[in-house]
């Protein structure tokens, strides 16, 4: 079966997806693109052989020739068209973060609720990637015991255009709150974020590092170094110290030079090329699961609590204090996810 998928926003990581859609994964076609820069949507739907452009969203959603939908566009819009693929009953890839707002999060789990069926998937791909999947099955293993505190860092070369202080949380940091509810299999209860000395080489109204304090039900702390304007290039790290040991993301570069008295090993220069893996991953599971019918990955329950965490986060770093994570009660379609 050819999964015939609409893919919503033509932007960076939208014609990455179309790239590997088209091009990289089996058993799918990219048949629709829409963008509300019109020519954009139009130069990419010319790369790809077989797509059309939409005018809107909505319409792409509402086409009988599309299977599946792909939402790309800037967060605030992704509300509007999670919960139009739902009405139609299609299954939706959507980006991070599901939505900005925790309101917006619930009115699409409600929706999916309502419906009685799982048709959301949210791109929180990081769950793909070869170092953390190993990194949760040498957990489980219990090879380090019980995980007492994680480091993480999230750095990158430069931060966008109308790249704003929050934004190092509910952009960035979004990636490491998924990640770890995930990897530790338990909910974050509160945020810190502290802020140390600004870098002068970051816009000047970016508070730029940041660390996040994330504090898990069982105590477990993890801290979270987010360094958008690190300038070397795009640099994830994670490190678990257990009661036994520490476990920590291997080193992606693929080969060591050694040459006139170094050692020196590739630092990705960006997200795409360094979570490259993980973006095929999950679509070709997204798309599978269009097949089989069983939707899999990161759900809208996930995508609701990591905008809570965020949002908490959010209000710590304007107060300056530690701020608890409210969230509502899980309701039983997202009980075994
Ligand atoms: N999973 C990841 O690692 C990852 C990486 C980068 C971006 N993202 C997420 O992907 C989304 C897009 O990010 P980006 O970097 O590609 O942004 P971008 O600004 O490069 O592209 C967004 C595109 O959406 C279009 N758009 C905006 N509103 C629209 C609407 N109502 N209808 C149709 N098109 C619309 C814009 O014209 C633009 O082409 C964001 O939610 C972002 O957080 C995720």
């Amino acid at each position: 079966m050819t999964v015939r998928v609409g893919v919503i926003g033509a932007g960076t990581i939208g014609q990455d997806h179309i790239r590997r859609l088209s091009q990289s994964l089996s058993n799918v076609a990219v048949v629709g693109i829409a963008d509300v820069d019109r020519a954009r949507a139009q130069s990419i739907v010319d790369k790809t052989p077989g797509a059309h452009v939409y005018t809107t969203g909505q319409d792409l959603i509402a086409a009988s020739e599309v299977d599946g939908v792909v939402v790309a566009t800037w967060g605030p819009a992704h509300e509007e068209f999670v919960l139009a693929a739902l009405e139609h009953a299609k299954p939706v890839f959507c980006e991070k973060p599901l939505a900005p707002t925790t309101d917006a999060c619930l009115r699409i789990v409600q929706s999916e609720v309502a419906r009685g069926q799982r048709l959301v998937q949210v791109g929180f791909m990081r769950r793909c990637d070869p170092g953390y999947l190993a990194m949760k099955a040498a957990l489980a293993d219990g090879k380090i015991g019980s995980p007492l505190l994680v480091h993480c860092a999230h750095r990158g070369p430069s931060s966008p255009p109308m790249f704003s202080s929050d934004m190092l949380i509910t952009d960035s940091a979004i990636h490491e709150i998924d990640l770890m509810r995930w990897l530790l299999d338990e909910e974050i209860v509160a945020g810190t974020v502290l802020r140390p000395r600004r870098s002068s080489r970051s816009p000047a109204d970016l508070q730029d590092p940041l660390i996040v304090l994330l504090e898990m039900q069982s105590g477990v702390l993890v801290d979270v170094e987010v360094f958008v304007n690190a300038e070397y290039g795009y640099d994830i790290r994670c490190e678990v110290v257990g009661e036994l040991g520490t476990l920590a993301l291997g080193d992606t570069s693929e080969i060591v030079l050694r040459h006139a008295g170094l050692r020196a090993g590739h630092v990705p220069g960006h997200w795409i090329e360094r979570f490259v893996t993980a973006y095929d991953m999950e679509m070709q599971a997204w798309i599978d699961s269009i097949g089989t019918g069983q939707a899999v990955g990161p759900t809208a329950w996930d995508g609701y609590t990591a905008t809570a965490v965020a949002s908490a986060c959010v209000t710590s770093l304007e107060s300056g204090v530690r701020t608890p994570v409210h969230l509502e009660s899980r309701p039983a379609l997202y009980a075994n996810t």
